[in-house]
């Protein structure tokens, strides 16, 4: 019997959080899932700010770069670009039923929620969203303006699930990864992934 792929859209637009994102990858390809990446412009810049990743344009480039950081398997991974209409992402007939936006900038959640769909990653969530698929946003502003909580308000009555950047504590951290952590393990939770990277609350092994 052939294999079930499973299939995943992740994309990462220009808010600060690029280490959740990358993380978040690495999760997904090792739950042997094949995702479908999207990156930003502003993305590229915030991921060269905040994680020391220079990703080239050039979404071959991209791949193959990701492809030797991570470690990981090729078969696993396609990176199109902003441009790319002819991805599976593009189209309800092929897009994959589950895509995150990690980190989503407040520009990108704007034109998501208002269905621009300019570039491949606003198309892909209109897609998602038309086709009644699971599209998840992980927000990342501070403050919010009323636009900015209009716009979550809008997507969130669609059926998006909005997930601020906002780590807990209560697994008391003792580093950054710690916090990216908390907030991967919470995104694969929403999506049904398992994961051990944080144990769920009530789960835990209190004295
Ligand atoms: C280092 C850096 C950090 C940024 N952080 C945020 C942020 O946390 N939230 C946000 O909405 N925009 C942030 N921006 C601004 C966005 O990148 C900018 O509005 C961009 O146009 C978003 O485009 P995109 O949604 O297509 O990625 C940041 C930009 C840079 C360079």
């Amino acid at each position: 019997m052939k294999k079930q792929i499973k299939e995943i859209t992740l994309a990462f637009t220009g808010a600060s959080g690029a280490p959740y994102g990358i993380r978040l990858l690495e999760c997904l390809i090792a739950a042997d899932y094949h995702v479908h990446l999207l990156v930003s412009s502003a993305a590229r810049v915030v991921l060269a700010t905040e994680h020391d990743l220079k990703l080239p344009a050039n979404p071959e480039n991209a791949k193959a770069l990701l492809v030797e950081s991570l470690n990981c398997n090729p078969a696993n991974l396609t990176v199109s670009g902003k441009d790319d209409w002819f991805s599976p992402v593009a189209s309800g007939s092929a897009a994959p039923k589950q895509m995150i936006v990690c980190p989503c900038s407040a520009g990108s959640l704007a034109a998501i929620a208002h269905g621009i769909s300019d570039n491949l990653i606003e198309r892909a969530a209109d897609v998602v969203m038309k086709e009644r698929g699971q599209l998840l946003l992980v927000v990342r502003e501070t403050p919010f303006s009323t636009l900015h909580l209009e716009n979550m308000h809008r997507l969130s009555k669609m059926g998006v699930t909005i997930m601020p950047a906002a780590p807990g504590f209560y697994h008391q951290p003792k580093s950054i990864d710690d916090l990216v952590d908390f907030m991967v393990a919470r995104i694969l939770d929403h999506l049904g992934i398992e994961q051990g990277l944080v144990p769920r609350w009530g789960y835990d092994h209190r004295n």
